[in-house]
């Protein structure tokens, strides 16, 4: 059997990680492994209807540590309800979003403190830790346009002022920085095909990592 891992796809919002997710599946179902695709918030039963509460628009008054606490109530479940038993059987996660969005988001973005964000996170993490974030980095104006592209409406975060949407992705190139070796950041300026390359490359060398 081959040695399970997790993989993140992150970064600024309309990056394209949806097509970069699909794109890594493909190919690693290729080389023979076997592919869970989920996300956060999500996941699970009990994780997407915690998203439904957490991304409403209609309920701006959400509390900065309920928002917190929501998102780490959702990825508990998240670890040991899917991904734990998943990679436990020899199969490749691929997460939309981990815990570097809430070290992006509510940290660098709302402004938590650092020590309320590692207690909730390390709590719902349980030592859990995914082998690679891959960081899908973009200008927050452009990525904006390509969700209003999208035309499904905005979620309570993406309402948020172009400034929150800086902040966090100024939040990842720090985590990335300080963490060479859990994150790669690449470009989302290019064209798709591009993006995905670059992601393959990455993706390579961490099987050649976890082999
Ligand atoms: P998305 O996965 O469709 O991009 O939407 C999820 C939104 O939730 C996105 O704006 C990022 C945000 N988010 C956080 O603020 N903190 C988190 O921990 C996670 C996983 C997502």
């Amino acid at each position: 059997m081959s040695k399970g891992f997790m993989l993140v796809c992150d970064g600024s919002n309309g990056a394209g990680k949806t097509t970069v997710i699909k794109g890594i599946e493909a190919y690693l179902t290729s080389k023979g492994y076997e592919v869970v695709l989920t996300r956060e918030p999500g996941g699970t039963v009990i994780g997407e209807k915690i998203r439904e509460v957490i991304l409403d628009p209609k309920t701006p008054q959400m509390t900065d540590l309920a928002e917190l606490m929501l998102f780490g109530a959702a990825r508990a479940q998240h670890i040991e309800e899917k991904i734990r038993p998943a990679i436990e059987s020899g199969k490749v996660v691929i997460s939309d979003r981990f815990d570097a969005a809430t070290f992006s988001f509510q940290h660098y973005a709302r402004g938590i403190n650092l020590q309320t964000i590692e207690t909730i996170n390390n709590l719902a993490l349980n030592g859990f830790k995914p082998d690679l974030n891959i960081i899908l980095d973009l200008e927050p104006e452009l990525g904006l346009k390509r969700v209003q592209q999208r035309g499904e409406g905005l979620d309570r975060l993406e309402v948020e002022k172009l400034d929150f949407l800086k902040r966090a992705r100024e939040g990842y190139l720090i985590q990335a920085k300080a963490a060479p070796e859990s994150f790669a950041v690449i470009d989302a300026s290019y064209s798709q095909e591009e993006v995905l390359k670059r992601c393959l490359e990455v993706v390579d060398e961490l099987m050649g990592r976890t082999a």
